[in-house]
């Protein structure tokens, strides 16, 4: 009986491949790179018991900034100590080991987008503004379907739409890649980290 050879271990940093680039190459090239099982099973399970917990509010553009519902319709909430802080604190050591970015801190935002919510094409940063260096979304949706929308759609060449699906992380270049959440169908929660450097 034949047996498939044994997969390698998947590496746990960014050096990981996908289709021979690794993830810091995709960063550099795209400006972005997408990681599924990001965070173990039990601490997702608790971001999400965690996230219902949280009182939530129309999202600003900037922390305490004036509400712009023309932009975004999604209700947030900053976390200051959530189940996957300590997962978020790992990935910035990663990415400065891997790509030497120097990311200092990282603030974390929760954001549910109920039914018709949206947020506009726009970036998070500004090319040359001492803020914002990389983001990194991960997605607490159990049981996304195609129905329920809300994909993430980046306006890299070509154009790249991610599924909110759980446990699936993003990272971008914040002052890089536009882009755009589509309107959601359900309900759909995100966390997302801004790493400063
Ligand atoms: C943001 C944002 C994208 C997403 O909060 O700035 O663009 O997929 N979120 O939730
Ligand atoms: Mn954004």
């Amino acid at each position: 009986m034949k047996h498939a050879p044994t997969p390698a271990r998947p590496e746990r940093s960014a050096k990981r491949r996908v289709e021979g680039v690794t993830e810091v190459e995709q960063l550099g090239e795209r400006g972005f790179f997408v990681r599924d099982a990001f965070a173990p099973a039990d601490l997702i399970e608790a971001a999400l018991k965690h996230a219902h917990t949280q009182p939530l509010t129309p999202a600003g553009i900037q922390r305490g900034a004036i509400k712009s519902p023309d932009v975004r319709t999604d209700l947030t909430a900053w976390l200051d100590d959530a189940p996957l802080t300590p997962a978020f604190e790992a990935l910035r050591q990663e990415l400065n080991h891997t790509a030497y970015l120097g990311l200092t801190r990282f603030d974390l935002q929760l954001a549910r987008y109920e039914p018709g919510a949206r947020y506009v094409r726009h970036r998070d940063a500004f090319p040359g503004s001492d803020n914002r260096r990389v983001t990194a979304i991960v997605y607490l949706n159990v049981a996304w379907r195609k129905e329920h929308g809300g994909l993430l759609r980046l306006h890299v060449e070509p154009p790249v739409d991610v599924e909110p699906v759980l446990n699936r992380l993003v990272v971008f270049l914040s002052d890089r890649v536009e882009h755009e959440v589509l309107p959601a169908h359900a309900p759909r929660l995100a966390l997302t980290a801004w790493f400063y450097a």
